[in-house]
């Protein structure tokens, strides 16, 4: 079990009396992102898990954009989870499953993974704004467990704040990063090529780098043949 989790998406709307939270920053964010993963995406059928979903805005965004797509939200924040299944049960989309808890920072990620009853082998992973706001130990179980359960041509996909060369790209990343390490030491903007470096432990390689707005990145990882 993760020891820091902050709640997350009370900086937009009030919270619905259903439980559903709103997260500015997807407002913002979700449209750059989408078109980032149209061409992983387009044309596509398969079963995608989200890690860190968060409020659940963006796995709802993606099963409307996505339809031939089962989309599997996943989150271990409870109030998070409450968020998640509100907006599953406000969208009435067919092509979402109810929120697996996935604690990334165990490789196996949960049960449902293991024992037939949840997604199949993998076309995506998406993670979004998660590995800099939790331990090392959570980018390692996310790569491991997307080594593990990605399927041939699968994916790993993943949005946030990154360095890059040892450097920041931008003033603000370095003072959001400042920000991070002084709630946690264990918290910090990450840099690409660690990530490389753990995917390629499990035999991903990094395929993809987009710049996206307010110097965010998307990385896209598939197995190395
Ligand atoms: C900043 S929020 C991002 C939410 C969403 N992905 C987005 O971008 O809108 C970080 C999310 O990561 C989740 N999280 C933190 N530690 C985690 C862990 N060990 N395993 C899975 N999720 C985790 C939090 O509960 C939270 O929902």
């Amino acid at each position: 079990m993760a020891e820091y989790v902050v709640e997350f998406g009370k900086d937009g709307r009030p919270v619905e009396p259903d439980g559903r939270l709103d997260a500015a920053a997807f407002h913002r964010n979700h449209e750059a992102i989408a078109a980032v993963l149209l061409p992983y995406l387009t044309g596509k059928s398969g079963d995608v898990v989200e890690v860190g979903s968060g409020t659940g805005q963006h796995v709802v965004d993606f099963a409307r954009r996505f339809p031939d797509i089962t989309w599997w939200p996943s989150d271990l924040n409870a109030a998070h989870l409450k968020s998640i299944e509100a907006w599953r049960l406000h969208a009435g989309l067919a092509n979402i499953r109810p929120p697996l808890r996935i604690d990334l920072s165990d490789s196996d990620w949960c049960p449902e993974m293991l024992d037939g009853s949840g997604p199949g082998k993998l076309l995506a992973v998406f993670c979004a704004n998660v590995i800099h706001i939790a331990p090392w130990r959570v980018a390692e179980g996310l790569v491991a467990g997307a080594g593990r359960y990605l399927r041939s041509d699968g994916r790993l996909l993943l949005y946030g704040p990154f360095k890059r060369g040892g450097k920041h790209t931008a003033i603000s990343n370095a003072v959001f990063d400042s920000s991070l390490r002084e709630r946690d030491p264990e918290w910090g903007v990450r840099e690409v090529e660690a990530v490389e470096q753990l995917a390629a432990g499990v035999g991903l390689g990094l395929v993809g780098v987009s710049e996206m707005p307010a110097n965010n990145l998307i990385l896209a990882f598939e197995r190395r043949s």
